[in-house]
């Protein structure tokens, strides 16, 4: 496993995390010791980051991460979390980033993964009705009182990161990011480059259809979340994305590896980017993802790619 600094930050991160979204129920239900079993196979192989976020199952991963961490060197490992979703009693979920409610979600979140600091606290979406100003003082009380280590924000503007760095400190942007959404690159780079950021891309396999086994015929199930997601609702762009998969696993097959590694490590190629956080239920895939910390993509194969998937 390689391992990159994280932006300006003193953690070194395995250039492969790990995404603990799967291990929330929405990705189709898991066994809280299936959960751990698949975070200590990815630990076991040299993966020392993971993201989770409250809103993944309702707390649910959250936990499954904090069954995981114990008995663990906890400065041996690096946990991201997350606010600023809230839900009800009927699981609808609604942005809340309140002074007073982050305050509450980062001991709730603690609580859960059963530690006393996160090494990364993320804004999970922005929030209309609350100025970034009165989050940041919530956030700044978090740092000071060693609850997070870092602030990262996650599927901000290049804008909202200007603004919310005025009143307190970040060092990461979390975004849909992959090879066949790439608008990251014009409208976040810039401000990752300006105040020394690093970029956390999520989705990294667009939801599986970067590993080459999603078809032209594939239908989301009515809850799956590929089924809010615009690269599988809109039909033409769908069906050109499969277009575009089938050329790069041919690439794919010529390099010897695996797509889903390919299109880890065209993330990695850019300076921006220090790990990648697929997820998955599968023991199988975990390990075929994690052999991506293990080889890079050379300046001629990232060329070829760039002239498949264009900008
Ligand atoms: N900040 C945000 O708003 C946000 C939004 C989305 C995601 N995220 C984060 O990013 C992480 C990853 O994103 P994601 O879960 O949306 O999508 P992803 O990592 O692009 O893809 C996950 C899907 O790909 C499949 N998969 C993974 N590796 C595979 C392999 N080697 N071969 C075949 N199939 C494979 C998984 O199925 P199996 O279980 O069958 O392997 C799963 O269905 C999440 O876990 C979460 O931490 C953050």
């Amino acid at each position: 496993m390689r391992f990159k600094k994280f932006g300006k930050t003193d953690m070194n991160v395995s250039v492969v995390g790990y995404g603990a979204w799967e291990l929330g129920g929405n990705w189709g239900p898991i066994e809280k010791e299936n959960g751990v079993k698949i975070l200590n196979l990815a630990y076991d192989n040299g993966v020392n980051f993971f993201d989770t976020a409250p809103a993944y199952g309702r707390g649910q991963s959250e936990e499954i991460v904090g069954e995981f961490l114990k008995g663990k060197k906890r400065e041996d490992l690096y946990i991201a979390t997350k606010c600023g979703l809230e839900w009800d009693q009927r699981g609808r979920i609604r942005n809340n980033l309140k002074k007073e409610r982050v305050l509450k979600e980062i001991d709730d979140s603690l609580r859960r993964l059963k530690c006393d600091y996160v090494d990364l606290y993320q804004i999970h979406w922005p929030d209309p009705n609350t100025p970034l100003e009165e989050t940041a003082e919530a956030l700044q009380q978090i740092l000071d009182s060693k609850k997070a280590r870092y602030i990262g924000v996650s599927n901000f503007s290049a804008q909202q990161v200007e603004t919310l760095i005025k009143y307190v400190d970040i060092v990461s942007t979390q975004n849909y990011y992959n090879l066949l959404v790439r608008n990251v690159e014009k409208e976040l780079f810039p401000v990752v480059d300006k105040y020394d950021l690093t970029v956390i891309p999520y989705s990294p396999l667009a939801k599986g259809l970067l590993t080459g086994k999603i078809s032209k015929d594939y239908e989301p199930p009515k809850n799956d979340p590929r089924a809010m997601d615009e690269i599988f609702k809109n039909k033409e762009l769908f069906i050109k994305s499969v277009e575009k998969v089938e050329e790069l696993k041919i690439l794919a097959n010529r390099i010897g590896r695996p797509l889903s590694q390919m299109a880890i490590n065209w993330l990695l190629h850019h300076k921006q980017v220090s790990t990648v956080i697929a997820g998955s239920k599968d023991e199988k895939h975990v390990l075929e993802n994690i052999e991506a910390g293990n080889w890079e993509l050379s300046d001629d194969i990232y060329l070829k790619i760039e002239k498949i998937v264009g900008e």
